[in-house]
């Protein structure tokens, strides 16, 4: 289908939550440039408005409606006839939903159907304004998404690219609503995946960092269409021209022995595994469905710093589960001294409509859960500051990734994730540099290239 036209007109993409959205905005430009879409950061300057949404925690939904709202309100160009989409996670749970509650809302479409983003949008332009209502397509389809994206279009400071290779999930946590909206999981064939890895490193990436909502579950089929599991794609990518890996996030119940001995058999994986344990406590775990104990999940890190000693740990934490009590809420607390996390994230607990959790006993009030996560956090951000000044006066290897915030300033990150700042011209992007790390700020180090 030719739908080429002259002049060029804006798109504004609001993303929300993970970086699997990050990626699937990507996505979408990609899927609008030949119809001479271009991204501009005001939504004045739009013609087209995508809000690209996340579901996962906290009246997302109310959020999106107050955007709306505000969207409309500051337009100043009404003649623009500008189309709003709301996409993603929020889309796929309220569909028709939104179009009634929002009336200005001209399409609604969900992380499964994006890839027909160009004949949706001949469709709602061909719509007679006011006579059609808007066009709401949060299908699950039978054919793959994936067969239907372009070619990675050249992106700037693509030096560390987002490759999505597995998507959805099984695993039915009771407080997560990502089993409802981002479907079963599903793994992209390794063709697909190293094609785009290609089209990348073309594009100048030289880290990929493989997203999936469960992506160490990651079974796909194989270059001569046998399996392959997620340990062997690793070990195919690394043979390419590239100099990093890495891979978010992964469930502890996917982290096979296999696995493990990749961050010591694939020196361009990077020794750093974000491995969300959401709680310390063992009846919490079962409650929540997690499919492993507190035993398992220590075991596992033994094992990966048994073999990679150095690997960084992140992970996600959740407080205020319905029935947690103090020794629960303290059991989270041991673990994290325990594990010393390089970096976490925590929330509150929020109950999201039709998951089990929402409807449990014991919900926890907003009071304890409140103090309860400012003293989580005020622990993972000592760990996160003991991590950080172990490395002052070392050397570490940075791939340069992109500008600085000051003059003559370059910015990019440590395997271990952390951003580091150093002078440097901007020539250097894309560069790996050994730099001598002098100061640490509470998200960032600086230091000097040697
Ligand atoms: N409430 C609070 N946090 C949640 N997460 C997922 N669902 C909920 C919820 N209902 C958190 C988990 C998950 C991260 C992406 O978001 O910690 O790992
Ligand atoms: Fe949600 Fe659990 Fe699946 Fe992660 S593993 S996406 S928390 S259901």
């Amino acid at each position: 289908m030719q739908l080429k036209e002259k002049t060029h007109k804006g798109l504004y993409i609001k993303n929300y939550g993970c970086q699997m959205n990050v990626y699937d905005g990507d996505r979408m430009h990609e899927l609008l440039s030949p119809l001479n879409y271009k991204r501009v950061d005001d939504p004045n300057d739009a013609e087209l408005i995508i809000l690209n949404t996340c579901h996962i925690r906290e009246k997302a939904t109310e959020k999106i409606y107050s955007e709306l709202g505000r969207l409309k309100k500051g337009f100043n160009n009404p003649k623009k006839n500008t189309k709003i989409a709301v996409a993603g996670c929020v889309a796929q749970a309220e569909g028709e939903e939104l179009v009634r509650r929002a009336p200005s809302v001209d399409l609604v479409f969900g992380p499964l159907t994006y890839h027909q983003l160009p004949e949706m949008i001949q469709e709602i332009t061909d719509r007679k304004k006011g006579k059609n209502k808007a066009l709401v397509n949060i299908e699950f389809p039978a054919r793959d998404k994936f067969l239907s994206l372009p070619e990675r279009a050249n992106k700037k400071e693509a030096v560390s690219a987002f490759l999505s290779v597995q998507e959805g999930c099984d695993k039915f946590c009771t407080f997560c609503v990502v089993p409802y909206t981002r479907g079963v999981e599903s793994s992209r064939p390794a063709v697909q995946i190293i094609s785009e890895a290609k089209e990348l490193i073309n594009n100048g990436a030289k880290e990929i960092i493989l997203l999936g909502q469960n992506v160490n579950a990651w079974n796909g089929e194989g270059l001569s269409g046998n399996r392959w599991d997620f340990s062997e794609l690793i070990k195919r990518l690394s043979e390419l021209n590239i100099d990093r890996l890495r891979f978010t996030t992964s469930h502890p119940k996917d982290m096979n022995n296999k696995l493990i001995r990749c961050f010591f058999n694939i020196p361009k994986l990077q020794p750093y595994l974000h491995l969300p344990i959401q709680s310390g406590s063992n009846k919490i775990l079962k409650a929540m469905n997690r499919g492993y104990s507190k035993q398992q999940y220590i075991e596992i890190i033994e094992k990966i710093r048994d073999i990679r000693p150095d690997t960084a740990i992140s992970g996600d934490f959740i407080v205020g589960f319905p029935g947690e009590t103090e020794d629960d809420f303290n059991d989270t607390m041991d673990i994290i001294k325990k594990v010393r996390y390089a970096h976490a994230y925590s929330f509150k607990y929020s109950p999201r409509p039709g998951t089990p959790a929402a409807s449990m006993d014991l919900q926890i009030d907003e009071e304890t859960k409140k103090e309860r996560l400012f003293k989580l956090q005020e622990l993972i951000t000592s760990s996160m500051k003991t991590f950080n000044e172990s490395f002052l006066g070392r050397t570490l290897e940075i791939l340069v990734e992109k500008q600085g915030f000051e003059e003559n300033q370059i910015s990019g990150r440590s395997p271990y994730l952390q951003s580091v700042h150093m002078e440097g011209h901007n020539s250097l992007i894309g560069e790996l540099l050994n730099v001598d790390i002098l100061k640490i700020r509470e998200n960032s180090l600086f230091g000097t290239i040697v």
